[in-house]
């Protein structure tokens, strides 16, 4: 939620960047934009070249005659600081702000979101850059949010990088002695005797290309050197977010966050961030609950507190192998997705597709006819107009009520993807999604959360492939499941410590008391191959990884049919205390996730949002002080109808319904009905 007084209604708008045309177009766009019902513009996101074109001299005069343009038409403001791509200059007399890459070369001035962030002359440029913004804008009253640099992500080998990963590693550890155990260094020689012996794990070190990804032979060092990066990232961050605090400390101050992006810890970035922000980019290959789990993990990062949707596009993805046209309804459809998971605002990049360079077809609000009767034009200005006519400030800061948490953990994302072994195609995601899928389906209200999270308020904690067991983590799941908790996880769980070390005495490590099991072995299996078992008697796909387990207590609930480990326990439950543990161990298929995440939740009185909803409708629930929103999103092409088993006024439609009374959806159709 964007804490600010300035905010009163859901932002409608996005990225504008006229910096590209002629100031003589700007006013027409200015109508246009509020013809469609735009009320916030993004500024400024990469204009460093412009503001500051050398070394010792701004220059803000087109940002000043953009700015009050922009407040003369009663736009809100997102201000950037620019800060996510370089002047040139600045590379070429300072070569050190840009990054050296895994493969130990240099980069030449280009691109964006290649600086190095270990970079004394970055830090010190970026960082002047935006208190001279902060300073500057400080009295315009209609700035709402800070949105530092632009889609942080990546990792830097410079000299820079590498001592400061020595002086990381001298905090997290204190002696080199802890290192070498923490990394297993006397493994192929790697005991380090002083600490300038350690170097940046990139290609000309421990990185290695196999099969089709980037590997590493070294988990400890690699591990460390994302959370280092990572780190390093969030320091740049922090000391822009200090600079415009110093002016304008009401304002609050985010970045876009990119969902799924894998080098962020984004955990640990929350706690930096007055807001979640980030930008939703679905390819038309994906489904419906893909883009659902990335909006929860938002949703996660700061307790289930609103979100920001920054950027979707309002057309097409100009980066994809095919750039699909969003169909007809499905701009609207997303956007209401994005609310029901807990965003107040609807944005997009970008306002006015570019004339020219790598984005100039990427989709935009006004394209390059510059009119207003295109067919996304006038889709995005409806839709305006449906959320300040219908919506106004009514469901915003709703939150989200669930008995059910999905444990999501960046760390354990590397660890997982780094290890060689049981399979080179570990997918954290996909496993993560199989879970999730299965409740998105069943229409139960899901959490995705941290490992560090309170989970006494959760019936049910779910837990796939937490490979990464950390410190106090299995103290605080035994508390949970002997207080009577439920909980789940999977294959490939609870192995190794946070520094990638296996937990001797057998898998799952600390946790085996809990489980009432150990793993004595793994199969992994090709994709053409395929174990099976029987559940409720009916027979599931076992396949990927396939555990052998060895119940001590736990009571084995289905067994392997074929090969020779045919009548090996593949799933165990365990009564533990007052709860129950359980082991799947196997990847199986979307019906086997559904039966046993229906059976659990039934067992444990944990309700769906809502019955009777046919299946390819998404349910939803938000609440706030103005009452609980339901919202129904229908996915599929077709209308559906289904009887409803609440009351409450559709507020789209401004239609009243009893309970029992059908709903009609037509194809990627969408209702909110408010109650209370
Ligand atoms: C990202 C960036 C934008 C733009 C869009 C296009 O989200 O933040 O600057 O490049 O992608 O997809
Ligand atoms: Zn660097």
């Amino acid at each position: 939620m964007i804490e600010s007084s300035r905010v009163n209604e859901i932002l409608y708008g996005g990225d504008y960047n006229p910096e590209q045309w002629p100031e003589e177009t700007w006013e027409k766009d200015m109508e246009l934009l509020k013809q469609a019902h735009i009320n916030v513009l993004t500024l400024n996101v990469f204009s460093w070249g412009l503001l500051q074109p050398e070394e010792n001299r701004y220059d803000f005069s087109m940002l000043d005659r953009i700015m009050d343009m922009v407040r003369a038409h009663g736009f809100k403001v997102f201000l950037a600081t620019s800060t996510g791509a370089h002047p040139a200059w600045m590379v070429k007399k300072y070569p050190d702000v840009i990054r050296v890459d895994g493969t130990g070369n240099r980069r030449k001035f280009g691109r964006r979101h290649v600086m190095c962030p270990n970079s004394p002359n970055y830090r010190k440029f970026s960082v002047a850059l935006a208190g001279e913004l902060a300073k500057r804008y400080a009295d315009y009253d209609n700035i709402v949010a800070w949105h530092v640099n632009n889609e942080y992500n990546g990792a830097c080998y410079c000299e820079y990088c590498e001592r400061g990963f020595r002086e990381w590693l001298k905090k997290r550890y204190g002696t080199l002695d802890k290192v070498n155990e923490a990394w297993n260094a006397n493994f192929w020689s790697h005991t380090f005797h002083a600490w300038d012996e350690i170097v940046a794990p990139n290609f000309l070190s421990e990185m290695h290309q196999r099969w089709d990804d980037s590997r590493t032979t070294f988990q400890g060092i690699a591990l460390d050197y994302a959370r280092f990066m990572s780190d390093s990232l969030q320091t740049c961050f922090n000391l822009e977010k200090a600079a415009i605090k110093a002016y304008t400390p009401e304002i609050p101050v985010s970045t876009n966050l990119m969902g799924l992006q894998k080098t962020i810890d984004m955990y640990k970035w929350a706690k930096s961030m007055d807001f979640i922000a980030w930008d939703s980019y679905p390819s038309y290959t994906e489904e419906p609950a893909e883009v659902a789990m990335r909006h929860e993990i938002m949703r996660g990062l700061q307790h289930g507190r609103a979100f920001a949707l920054v950027e979707q596009t309002p057309g097409v993805n100009n980066w994809e192998e095919y750039c699909r046209m969003k169909r007809p309804g499905a701009v609207r459809l997303l956007s209401y997705q994005a609310m029901a998971h807990g965003s107040d605002t609807v944005m997009f990049f970008q306002m006015k597709r570019s004339p020219g360079a790598c984005e100039k077809f990427h989709g935009a609000v006004i394209d390059h006819s510059a009119r207003a009767d295109t067919r996304v034009f006038r889709d995005i200005a409806s839709l305006g107009a449906e959320l300040q006519d219908k919506l106004g400030s009514r469901t915003l800061g709703g939150r989200t009520k669930a008995e059910i948490a999905i444990l999501f953990d960046w760390e354990n994302w590397w660890a997982v993807e780094y290890s060689a072994g049981l399979t080179a195609h570990m997918d954290y995601i996909a496993d993560v999604l199989n879970y999730y899928r299965a409740l998105f389906q069943e229409h139960y209200s899901v959490d995705i959360v941290g490992v560090e999270e309170d989970f006494s308020n959760y019936k049910l904690v779910i837990a796939p492939l937490l490979y990464m067991t950390k410190d106090g983590f299995d103290e605080k799941l035994r508390a949970y499941v002997r207080e009577g908790g439920t909980f789940v996880t999977t294959f490939f769980s609870g192995y190794v410590d946070e520094s990638d070390r296996v937990i001797s005495g057998g898998y799952p490590g600390k946790w085996q008391d809990i489980m009432g099991l150990w793993v004595e072995e793994s199969d992994g299996l090709p994709p053409e191959e395929r174990n099976s078992f029987l559940y409720h008697g009916k027979e599931y796909s076992a396949g990927f990884i396939c555990d052998l387990l060895r119940p001590e207590g736990a009571e084995p609930l289905a067994v392997y049919q074929q090969d020779f480990y045919a009548g090996v326990p593949v799933i165990a439950r365990n009564r533990f205390g007052k709860g129950t543990a359980w082991h799947i161990g196997t990847r199986s298929d979307e019906s086997f996730y559904r039966e046993l995440l229906t059976e659990i939740c039934g067992e444990l009185g944990i309700l769906p949002i809502l019955r009777n909803v046919p299946d390819g409708v998404e349910v939803t629930l938000r609440e706030n002080e103005n009452g609980s929103f339901l919202f129904l999103l229908n996915h599929r092409t077709e209308e559906t109808s289904f009887p409803l088993q609440c009351g409450g006024t559709e507020l789209l439609s401004e239609k009243n319904y009893h309970a029992g009374e059908l709903l009609s959806l037509p194809g990627r159709g969408v209702a909110i009905l408010r109650q209370g």
